[in-house]
């Protein structure tokens, strides 16, 4: 989860969220020597006494800055395509999980098995235990399995909600009358802390999301523990 002053990404807990911060690095790296350049170009142009009486038109110069950042935009665009591809490759999910937004909590059924279904209600602030996290903690957790694929399907109930997990890469639109599907691979166990992320009402930013993400073992004693009661 996010912290004091942390302006970055969070740590990633799934392979695409990997992927997404390497993007994001290469992304920056270029952004950083374009502005650095055209910083220096601009810059100097303040110190420059030259000047040309006869010059008219370069050809060679318009040729190079104009397939030069033609090139340089490849360097993003390729792997921003390589990237927008894996995110939507569902690759045989194990668990599926249904996740139905609501002004204003989330609320979700685990369709492989027997439908078990609960809310997941924000915990509130004069409530919240002493260890918990304030805006962020709900009632009911989704327990899911690490080190397995995972599909998630997302709707809403009333107004457009964002189901988005940071460290986990994901964000997807909950939308009325659709159902939105996305996948991830969570490979450590552990608490993993979103928010919605669509601008849904007035306690928009009280409908926070939990994943208790333990080992498979515990997963299959978790969720028959549910069916059984
Ligand atoms: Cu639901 Cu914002």
């Amino acid at each position: 989860m996010s912290t004091w002053a942390n302006l970055g990404l969070q740590d990633s807990a799934s392979p695409l969220m990997e992927q997404l911060i390497f993007f994001h690095d290469h992304a920056l790296l270029i952004l950083v020597m374009i502005t650095v350049l055209v910083g220096y170009l601009m810059f100097m142009l303040f110190f420059n006494n030259y000047i040309n009486r006869f010059l008219l038109h370069g050809q060679l110069i318009e040729m190079i800055w104009t397939i030069l950042p033609a090139i340089i935009l490849l360097f993003i665009a390729f792997p921003s395509l390589r990237l927008l591809y894996l995110l939507d490759e569902i690759n045989e999910p194990s668990v599926t999980l249904k996740s139905i937004g609501h002004q204003w909590y989330w609320s979700y059924e685990y369709s492989d098995f027997n439908n078990v279904e609960f809310d997941s209600y924000m915990i509130p602030t004069n409530e919240i235990a002493n260890d918990g996290f304030r805006l962020l903690d709900v009632d009911n957790r989704i327990v899911l399995p690490m080190n397995s694929q995972i599909r998630i399907l997302v709707t809403a109930a009333d107004v457009i909600h964002s189901w988005t997990i940071p460290a986990l890469g994901v964000k997807v639109d909950g939308t009325p009358g659709r159902l939105n599907q996305t996948n991830f691979f969570i490979n450590r166990p552990g608490l993993f802390y979103g928010q919605c992320s669509e601008i849904c009402g007035a306690n928009h930013s009280f409908m926070p999301i939990v994943i208790e993400s333990v080992p498979v073992n515990y997963f299959i004693k978790s969720i028959s523990n549910n069916l059984n009661s």
